[in-house]
This record gives C-alpha cells, structure tokens and sequence, in this order.
C-alpha cells in the first residue's frame, strides 16, 4: 500500500525515481509525486492518477538533481487531490518527505503545530509528520554547537517518538545536499545498496536491474543514506550492523513482456509457479515432501494437535485449502482464522497448537500482527510467503517460501496456486507422519508432480474461455459453487471476479445454495457450478439441475468429460481428471481466465482495479 522510492547517487534521479514508481504503481495508484533537490530547494511534482501522468509532467521540465524522493499513494487519510499526494514539504520548504502508513495521532499533533503558527497546506497525516520534524528541526539547530545532521537526527526521533501509528518514511532536508533518511515501524522499508549510490524503498521491485544487494530494516529503525555508504541506528542511538542480502531476480520476471496485462502474464507463469514451489521438496524416495526451512524437528511436529492457519483474502481462500487437504490426508484438526480477527479476538488455542500464516506480500498489517500476537503467546508461527526477506517472512519462525516471482497484478493468480500447492505438500508431509501409508505417499508426490502439466493443459483452455466470458460479461451478478474442496475456489473465483470486473459475486457450497442464494438464480445470474467426479459427483450435478430448473444461466467446470450430461449446463470446461491432491490449483485456472477475460470485456483496468492495493499495509 503506497509505494516509496528514494534515490542518491551520481545520476541524473528523475527517470531513476519514475521508474522506480512505475514497478511499484501496484501497491497504490490513486496519484503519484516527486521531489528532486536542486540548488534552490526542492523541486516538486505531484499529480492526481497514475505515475503516466506524473510522468509527462516531470519529463521534459526542470527535475534535474541527483537526489530525490518519490511516491505512489493509496489513499487513508484526506480525499485523492494533487495537494493531498505526496512527497509534503514542510511549511518552511526546509524538508520534503515521502510516508507510507497511519499516524493515528495526527489530529493533535497538527492542532498543537496549528496554535504555534504552522499552516498546512494538505488533509493528511503525512503531513502532520514532516511538519513536525522540521518545526523540532528549527528548535535544535537554534541549539549551540549542534551540527546540522545531528539537528536532523535528534528532529527526527524526536517527532518519531511523539507519533503513534505506523510509518515508513524517506526525508530529505535542504540543509544537508548529501543526506537522505528513513526510518520504519509498521511498513516496510529497505536500502538498495549500489556502487556510488544507494536507494531507499518499500520494495525491492523499485530498484530492479540498478542493484541486488538489499538491507532490510527492522522497527525502529532509521537509515542514514549518503551515496557512497549508509549507516543504520535505533531511536536509541545504537549502532547497528547491517545485513547485506542479495536478491536472486530476473528482470523480466518484473516487466510486463508481450503481454497485454500483468495478470495474464502470471496465468500463464503458474505450471512454472508451482514447479518451483516443489523443486527439492520431495524426499529421495519420492514417498513425502520435504521443507528446508521449518526450523522444527520432526519429532516435534508429532506432538502437534492442531493447526491454525491465519490469512486475509485470497490467502484466507488458501488457508481453507489446507483445512480441508491437511484434515483430510493428515488427520490433524485445523482452524482457519481470518488474520485480521484474530489479532484482536484472544481466541483459546490449544497448548499443542502450530500457528501458520499466509501472505504472498509478507508485508499485510493484519497477518503480521496476527503472527506477533500468537508469537507473544508462545506459539511457534511458521509461513509460507513469496516475497523473501518480506517482514512476515524475517519474523517467522520458520517457513516455506514460494518461489513464485514477482506477482504485480493486484489480483492474486500465480501466488494463490503456488500456496494451494504447498499446502497440498504439507498434507502430504503431515500426512506420512502420522497414518498414512507409503503406498499412499508416493501416489500423492507422483501426483503433485504432475501439477505444471495439468496447468499446462488448462491454459490451453484460454480461447474458449474468451468466448464464454464475452457470452456473461453484461451480467452484473455471480454465483460460485463448489462443494468441499472446491468450497474455497468457489470462493476464490468469486473474489477475483469482484475486484477485477466489480461484477457482484458470491461463492458457496453448492448445497447451501437452497438455504438462501437460491433466491437470486434467475436468468440475470449466472452461476459456475464446479462439479468433479467422486462421491458427491451426482450432487453436484443435482445442484446445477437445481439452478437450470429456475433459468439460471450455468457455466460447468468438470472433469468427468463425456459423462457430464448433455445439454446439462449452458456452457461446459472440460478440464483433466486427476488426483484430487491437485484440484484447488487445477480447477483455479479457468475461474483466474473467466475473470480475466470478462473484467477485459468491460473495459476493467485489470492490473490496477479500483480503490485496491497490492499488499494491504494499513489496517
Ligand atoms: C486478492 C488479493 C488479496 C490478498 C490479500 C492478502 O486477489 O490479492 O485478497 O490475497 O490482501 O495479501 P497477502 O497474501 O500479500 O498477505
């Protein structure tokens, strides 16, 4: 949420930072600014809407300077205006700042500056906070013998230390050419180490291609940036050491390539997805899976008597999926809590409980805190997250990365099939811990193995699915239904729906349907009905008879090919059959098409859709 890009170096920081922006547009796009230092000041330039129109404002006109600050904001607090985007630059043109997050207590501190002659020239908290570390600025370099740096240093913990909320900031003062600050507690913040210059961001994607090497910073913790070297320090002054880590990445696993949206480009990366979400996580035999990182012993996982799982979202969605695959190929009970209840519920948890969080982005407020709360409870919290060195990743206790690259599409695909597949191999993994057999084990590797495949083959589905989205795409209601397992795609396929197309969806266990939904099947609602062969095969087909029998229009997914009845459904995915290990992922495929195509129909802007956010950082 709100994407933050600072830059010092020998170059020239306007296309470095809008560059930088634009890899970052994902995470807030309701406007976007910048501000560059040049020998009068700061030069500042905010625009209303995408960083494409801050672009052509800034290009072409006087944004010459090798160190700036820059932003793309998801708007909290104050409506979306030029005056409301960021970087804010104090009342007396002495600092300029950029800041993701809440400061909770902005209201006040902004009263209290407001009496002692400070003007505002925005709604927003951010600037709230500049203000107040310039007016302490102003206060401490009046202060004998105090450089202007330590003027800074001291204006900035100082204004920390009185504001309550989250933050993760990146400052710049006029009086020091050569310095840039951040500082962090709540959202995320890291320092892109280069050669004779250094970056400050939210996320390692604004550097991508300009260096690998990438500090993390912790809570409470502030960056002081020059171009050559970089030091970090705690609001108490102490010294810290930093960690250089160096990110594996492939650019183009950043940019968009011949394909018309993001989201697209990541449909058709999930067989790749899920192959590197298993390589090296069989064992030898091929009878189990197999996790490096748990940092538990197996021993120890014997003694587990439950499991709860936490999530928001389409993580939540996952997290359902480990439910039902974990109890049913593990026997081990498992809760699924939404993340951002459970910080707050004080939910009784069984002492033999194992906590487990989701989170593609590793960064949404509501899981990590969640995991804090169970951790401050003793519980062992182990996760699974895509992006590495994500704060939710550095404070597990353990975990399994994903290893699915970089998702910028806001709607989840590729990192939602990536995190069914590993739950599906940590049923497995409990699985042959507990009663399950060895015969049994290396039916379901051989299986799971076969995922990238059976992916293959659906995307194969791609044009059809076009076709059928155009048929629905005037409909501005939907219904999911899936029975068991496919309960949470359903719900899935539903959500992915509404935030990309802001077509009104529902997801439900097809049986539920008759308690209620079943009010809304007319002509005007279509439903996807999933119906897989197995036990409850001619319920589900009992289901879609239902709908059919008050003209709901029903677009079927099936694997049960040439006995699925004719003429039973409008329209009909033949999708492979296979281990049902496999069906969160496989069956997800043309649900992330249908929505795809039909929010494409509408004219939906896919990557980016209204009033959302890649990565939740706020409450
Ligand atoms: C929907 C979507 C969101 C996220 C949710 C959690 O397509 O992407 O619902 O799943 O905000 O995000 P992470 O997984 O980053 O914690």
């Amino acid at each position: 949420m709100c994407g933050i890009v600072g830059y010092i170096g020998k170059q020239d920081a306007a296309p470095i930072l809008l560059d930088g922006l634009r890899r970052l547009e994902y995470r807030g796009y309701d406007s976007a600014g910048i501000s560059i230092r040049n020998a009068e000041g700061f030069k500042t330039t905010k625009r209303t809407g995408r960083v494409e129109n801050l672009r052509k404002a800034v290009l072409g006109s006087d944004h010459g300077g090798d160190i700036g600050i820059s932003h793309t904001r998801w708007a909290t607090h104050g409506g979306v205006n030029d005056m409301n985007a960021h970087p804010h630059v104090s009342w007396n043109g002495k600092m300029t700042m950029v800041h993701n997050g809440v400061i909770e207590n902005f209201a006040f501190i902004r009263r209290e500056l407001e009496a002692k002659g400070i003007d505002f020239s925005s709604e927003t908290d951010s600037e709230v906070l500049v203000n107040l570390i310039a007016f302490l600025y102003e206060a401490e370099r009046d202060s004998n013998g105090t450089s202007d740096l330590e003027a800074l240093m001291k204006s900035l913990r100082g204004a920390l230390s009185q504001v309550e909320g989250t933050y993760g900031i990146v400052l710049l003062c006029s009086d020091l050419p050569d310095t840039m600050l951040g500082a962090r507690k709540g959202s995320p913040l890291l320092i892109g180490v280069g050669n004779g210059e250094n970056f400050l961001a939210s996320d390692v994607t604004a550097f991508a291609g300009r260096t690998q090497n990438v500090v993390y910073l912790d809570d409470g913790q502030i960056a002081t940036v020059a171009r050559g070297d970089f030091s970090i320090t705690t609001m108490d002054e102490v010294a810290i050491s930093p960690i250089i880590n160096t990110i594996s990445w492939d650019i183009e696993d950043s940019e968009i390539g011949n394909y018309p949206h993001f989201m697209l480009k990541e449909i058709f990366e999930q067989p790749m997805a899920v192959e590197n979400a298993m390589r090296g996580r069989f064992s030898q035999d091929n009878s189990t899976a197999q996790f490096g990182g748990l940092n538990i012993e197996p021993r120890e996982l014997r003694q587990i008597d439950r499991i709860l799982f936490l999530g928001c979202g389409t993580a939540w969605h996952a997290c359902l999926v480990a439910e039902y695959l974990i109890e049913k190929y593990a026997r081990i009970p498992v809760e699924v809590e939404y993340a951002s209840e459970f910080r707050y519920r004080n939910a009784p948890l069984d002492k033999n409980t194992l906590v487990f969080t989701i989170s593609q982005s590793g960064e949404t407020i509501d899981t990590l805190e969640a995991q804090r709360e169970a951790q401050r409870k003793g519980y062992r919290v182990l996760g699974i997250n895509n992006v590495v060195g994500s704060t939710i990743a550095r404070e597990n206790d353990g975990g399994i990365y994903q290893h699915s690259g970089p998702e910028i599409g806001v709607a989840s695909t590729k990192a939602f099939t990536s995190q069914c597949h590993i739950v599906a191999m940590l049923s497995l993994y409990f699985g042959r811990m507990r009663d399950m057999s060895f015969s049994e084990g290396t039916e379901i590797a051989k299986a799971l193995k076969k995922a990238p495949g059976l992916i293959a083959q659906a995307l194969n589905h791609a044009g059809e699915i076009e076709s059928i989205a155009k048929k629905y795409a005037h409909h501005n209601d939907f219904l999911f239904l899936g029975r068991q397992l496919m309960f949470p795609i359903s719900l899935e396929g539903a959500l992915k729906l509404k935030e990309i197309s802001y077509i009104h969806a529902e997801g439900y266990p097809a049986a539920e349907m008759k308690h209620g939904p079943i009010a809304l099947v007319s002509p005007d609602c279509p439903t996807v009905a999933i119906a897989l062969k197995g036990e409850i095969y001619k319920k589900s087909l009992a289901n879609i008879q239902e709908i059919k029998a008050r003209n709901g229009p029903v677009i079927a997914i099936t694997d049960a090919g040439k006995e699925f009845p004719e003429g039973l459904a409008d329209d009909v995915i033949h999708l492979p059959e296979t281990h049902e290990i496999n069906h969160a992922t496989l069956m997800s495929i043309p649900m992330q098409l249908l929505s795809y195509y039909i929010a494409v129909e509408r004219g939906c802007d896919v990557d980016k859709p209204r009033n959302l956010a890649k990565s939740v950082t706020v409450e």
